[in-house]
């Protein structure tokens, strides 16, 4: 099947705690598939995980009689914890992020002092996809796109007439994700949102996210026209020094994530918690005055 002209289906399950979309993209029923930044419940007052947003996604796969070839982040999430190890246990599949996670990662092993054996090498994932590398669910064809900004290890999966943008931006009435996490960019961001939005019009866009402003109804799909039409931070006619200006002030009146101290450790070791100490038990760090 060729890119670009084929149309993948496309499974969205919205996780309300987190306002997470994980996505499951397959050919066909009986077919394999990817699934797309899973969520793993977490309960920062107990420190308990559980499954219930990832068992939805086991259900449809079941349901569907897919097969998971692939269980792919978009990047090193600051809201939310990744389900991929349970979700690999459970069905099989290969973890993948994009390769500038390196980066992510030695950015937090400093800050966070982490444990000396810890690699940010990306050797936590069983792929890392550079820039414009191919990918295959079954007869899907795909590739990467690295789209920085948010992160400086975003990546874009594009299949087909359907591309997963991450973080990059959010709905047209929402706009488009803070960059001032360690690494992040506005300058950076707006390019990579041009890159997408270069696409051809009718180019389904799945978020990551969606925060439904007014009252108006969790929708995470929308296309490259409709961005360029309405997006509030990225529609045609916004100049790169604009949006800077607008993003960077707009930055500085956002306090962190409530996940983001937990998320972070979590999801550079692709979803699995820190190595148990010797009560048995694993621990997330809180660094102080350091993000
Ligand atoms: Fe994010």
């Amino acid at each position: 099947m060729s890119n670009e002209q084929s149309q993948p289906k496309v499974h969205g399950i919205f996780d309300p705690a987190t306002w997470t979309v994980t996505y499951v993209v397959y050919e066909k029923p009986g077919s394999t598939c990817a699934i797309i930044d899973s969520v793993l419940d977490y309960d920062p007052k107990s420190g308990r995980t559980s499954h219930k947003s990832a068992d939805k996604v086991i259900d449809f796969v079941k349901a569907n009689d897919l097969s998971v070839e692939w269980i792919l982040e978009t990047h090193a999430h600051a809201d939310h914890l990744s389900a991929a190890p349970y979700l690999k246990q459970q069905l099989g599949g290969k973890t993948a992020i994009g390769d500038h996670i390196t980066n992510v990662q030695g950015v937090f092993k400093k800050i966070f002092n982490l444990e000396s054996g810890f690699k940010q090498d990306g050797s936590q994932f069983d792929h890392l996809f550079k820039d414009g590398e191919a990918i295959q669910i079954g007869g899907l064809s795909g590739h990467i796109m690295y789209v920085p900004g948010h992160t400086p290890a975003c990546v874009a999966y594009q299949f087909g007439d359907a591309v997963f943008v991450g973080d990059t931006m959010f709905m047209p009435d929402v706009g488009t994700a803070r960059c001032d996490f360690p690494g992040g960019d506005a300058k950076t961001l707006y390019a990579s949102t041009r890159k997408i939005l270069s696409l051809p019009p009718q180019t389904r866009l799945f978020m990551c996210h969606d925060y439904p402003p007014n009252g108006r109804a969790v929708n995470f799909e929308t296309t490259v026209a409709e961005q360029r039409a309405k997006n509030i931070h990225v529609h045609d006619g916004i100049t790169e020094a604009q949006f800077v200006e607008m993003r960077t002030k707009r930055d500085a009146t956002l306090e962190m994530p409530v996940l983001i101290l937990p998320a972070v450790q979590i999801n550079i070791r692709a979803g699995e918690l820190p190595p148990k100490e010797d009560n048995g038990i694993a621990y997330v760090k809180i660094p102080m005055n350091a993000l």
